[in-house]
C-alpha cells in the first residue's frame, strides 16, 4: 500500500496540462469519488492494524499534494483566461488629450483669417523697442503723458530702450521698410505700467492694421471695419464710430459694435449701453506717413488697433483677464474642442 502511494505521489509530481480540459480530467482521474485516491481510501480497511497509521497519514498527505496540485494547474489557465479578457482588441482606445490652443491664440488666429480673406498680409515687430517707433515717429509730442515712467516700461536706465506700449509701432518699421501699398496687420505683445485688475494687466496682445495707397479714404476704413466686424461678432453686427484723439491718426475715432449678447437692447455686458468699444482708427496723419519716408501727398491712409484680450472677453463672456495667464487647465481646456 505504502508502495502503491509513492507511485501516485511521483506521478503527481510529474502531471501537467495543456488546457484547461485536461485539468479537468487529472481531476476525474485522481480526486473523484471513482478516482485513484478515492479507491486508496476504500482499500484503507484491509490495512493491518499496525500499519494503519503510517498509511493513513500517507494517503491524506498524497491527497492534500493532489488537491493542490490541480487547484494550481486550474489556477493558472484562469489567469491567463482573465488576462486575455483585459485585451479585448475590440474595445475603443483611451481618449488622447492633445491639449488645446489658448483663447488668445484661437482668436488672433480668427482675426488674421478674417483679414487675409481682405487681402491683408501679417507682419511683426520687436517687443523692445526705441523711443522712435513707438512714439516720435507716431507724431507723439515730447510732453505726452505715455512717455512718463508711469505708463511705459524702459529697459535699465537708458530712456531710448523700452517695452513697445502698442504695436503702432510695427506701422513704422514697415512704412520705412516698404512703400505703398501696403495691406498688413500686425498682432504682437504689449506692455504697459499698470496695476493688475480684472479689467486691466500689464502684458496684454494688440492686433494693429495698416492700409496705405493712393486714394484710400475713411470709407474705405469703415467698410473694412463693417466687414470685419461682421465676420467676427455675427452677420447682424452693427457698428459706430465716435470722434477720439490719437497722435498719429487725423480724424480720429474710435468704434464700438452692437452688443452681441443682448443684441442691441442693453445688458450688464454693455452697461445698458448696447454697444461695446473694440478698438481705435483713424487716417493716417500725415505728418506720419512722412517721418516714414512716404509721399503723404501722393498716397493716404488708414489704421486701427484692437486689443486681443478685450474681444476674447467679449466673444467668451469671460470676466477676469488674469485668466489668460494663470493657466488654470480648468479654464484651458474648455477651449479643447476648438482645436
Ligand atoms: N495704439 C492705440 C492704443 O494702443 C490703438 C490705435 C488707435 C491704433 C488708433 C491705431 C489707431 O492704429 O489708428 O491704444
Amino acid at each position: 500500500m505504502l508502495e502503491k502511494i509513492k507511485e501516485l505521489r511521483e506521478e503527481l509530481e510529474q502531471i501537467s496540462a495543456s488546457a484547461k480540459q485536461e485539468v479537468e480530467e487529472l481531476r476525474i482521474k485522481y480526486i473523484s469519488k471513482k478516482g485513484l485516491i478515492s479507491q486508496l481510501f476504500a482499500d484503507f480497511k484491509n490495512v493491518e492494524a499496525d500499519q494503519k497509521k503510517a498509511v493513513g497519514q500517507a494517503i491524506n498527505e498524497l491527497k492534500e499534494f493532489a488537491l493542490n496540485k490541480i487547484n494550481e494547474l486550474k489556477e493558472s489557465f484562469e489567469a491567463a483566461e482573465n488576462a486575455g479578457g483585459q485585451t479585448d482588441l475590440t474595445m475603443p482606445a483611451e481618449p488622447l488629450r492633445v491639449g488645446s490652443r489658448h483663447p488668445l491664440s484661437i482668436v488672433r488666429n480668427e482675426i488674421i483669417d478674417i483679414f487675409a480673406r481682405l487681402g491683408f498680409t501679417v507682419a511683426e515687430g520687436p517687443e523692445i523697442e526705441d523711443d522712435w517707433h513707438v512714439f516720435s515717429a507716431l507724431n507723439f509730442p515730447p510732453e505726452h503723458p505715455a512717455r512718463d515712467m508711469q505708463d511705459t516700461f524702459f529697459i535699465e536706465k537708458d530712456p531710448d530702450v523700452l517695452l513697445r506700449t502698442h504695436t503702432s509701432s510695427v506701422q513704422v518699421r514697415v512704412m520705412e521698410k516698404t512703400q505703398p501699398p501696403i495691406r498688413a496687420i500686425f498682432p504682437g505683445r504689449v506692455f504697459r505700467n499698470e496695476a493688475i485688475s480684472a479689467r486691466a494687466h500689464c502684458i496684454f496682445h494688440q492686433v494693429e492694421g495698416l492700409y496705405v495707397d493712393e486714394n484710400v479714404s475713411f470709407a474705405d476704413l469703415k467698410q473694412t471695419l463693417l466687414y470685419f466686424s461682421r465676420e467676427l461678432f455675427g452677420e447682424k453686427t452693427e457698428i459706430r464710430l465716435r470722434p477720439s484723439y490719437f497722435p498719429f491718426t487725423e480724424p480720429s475715432a474710435e468704434m464700438d459694435v452692437s452688443c452681441s449678447i443682448c443684441g442691441g437692447k442693453g445688458c450688464n455686458v454693455c452697461k445698458y449701453t448696447g454697444w461695446l468699444e473694440i478698438l481705435g482708427c483713424g487716417m493716417v496723419d500725415p505728418n506720419v506717413l512722412e517721418l516714414c519716408g512716404i509721399d503723404s501727398k501722393k498716397y493716404s491712409g488708414f489704421a486701427f488697433g484692437m486689443g486681443i484680450e478685450r474681444i476674447t472677453m467679449l466673444k467668451y463672456g469671460i470676466k477676469d483677464i488674469r485668466h489668460f495667464f494663470e493657466n488654470d487647465v480648468r479654464f484651458l481646456r474648455q477651449f479643447e474642442s476648438t482645436i
